[in-house]
């Protein structure tokens, strides 16, 4: 099955106005269920863009974008926040953690916002960091835990409501050699598992990793390449 269709897709940001830019021009790309795809290309070549476009977050200026079976540019804006909630796990470059709230607070967000009960929360959110090996830190404020054991957290709050399509930008940016291996070895169970993964980086540490089955690359919101 094919997870993501995007067909001659155009985003401009500011269309109209003296600060108008064309981000995206023409993109053709079709990602199967289940595999796993490295976009890499320089800064502003565009990836951060179309991660944002396949997660649901805004919409193309122009062009298709069908993420799970649904034409996005179609969907109304609350469902199209719907259709993200339930089908994608979007990891960002900035953590977007909440300081002030727990470890568990933090990972429980998402599925307060589904609706799942106070104790179905509990259970699923404990079980994901137990998995990321951070729930000795459950209790702990955000503020207060490392760099490594955040990223470990964004990953929880991601994943926590079990979704097909994981989004990740800069996933290894701020991480050193040895949590950015260990990341890496987590997509690959994730891909295991049967999840459809789409990462972004420039760091050739993810590029060059097992787990990638395809690397596409862009410049100037193109894309240059792609290879298997
Ligand atoms: N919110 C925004 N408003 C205006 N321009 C933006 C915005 N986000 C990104 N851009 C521009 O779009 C282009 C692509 O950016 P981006 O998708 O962030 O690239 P990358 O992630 O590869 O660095 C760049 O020229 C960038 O300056
Ligand atoms: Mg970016």
């Amino acid at each position: 099955m094919i997870m993501i269709v995007l067909k001659d897709l155009c985003k401009i940001y500011n269309k109209g106005q003296v600060n108008e830019v064309a981000a995206l021009s023409g993109i053709n790309l079709q990602i199967r269920e289940n595999e796993v795809l490295c976009l890499k290309g320089s800064s502003g070549s565009g990836k951060s863009t179309l991660l944002a476009i396949m997660g649901c977050v805004f919409p193309p200026t122009s062009g298709v974008a069908e993420v799970g079976g649904k034409k996005l540019s179609r969907l109304p804006d609350r469902f199209l926040t719907l259709h993200r909630r339930g089908l994608i796990g979007f990891i960002f470059q900035q953590f977007n953690i909440l300081p002030q709230l727990t470890v568990l607070d933090n990972v429980m967000v998402p599925l307060m916002v589904l609706g799942y009960p106070p104790v179905a929360r509990r259970k699923k959110a404990l079980a994901i960091l137990k998995r990321l090996g951070v729930s000795h830190r459950a209790d702990f404020p955000a503020s207060q835990v490392s760099g490594g054991e955040l990223q470990r957290v964004a990953i929880a709050r991601a994943l926590v409501n079990n979704p097909a399509i994981i989004l990740a930008d800069e996933p290894t940016a701020h991480l050193d050699h040895k949590l950015s291996l260990s990341f890496l070895d987590f997509m690959m169970e994730l891909k295991e598992e049967g999840k459809t993964i789409i990462l972004t980086s420039h760091d050739p540490l993810v590029a060059d990793h097992v787990c990638v089955d395809r690397i596409v690359e862009m410049a100037d919101g193109r894309i240059i390449s792609s290879c298997s």
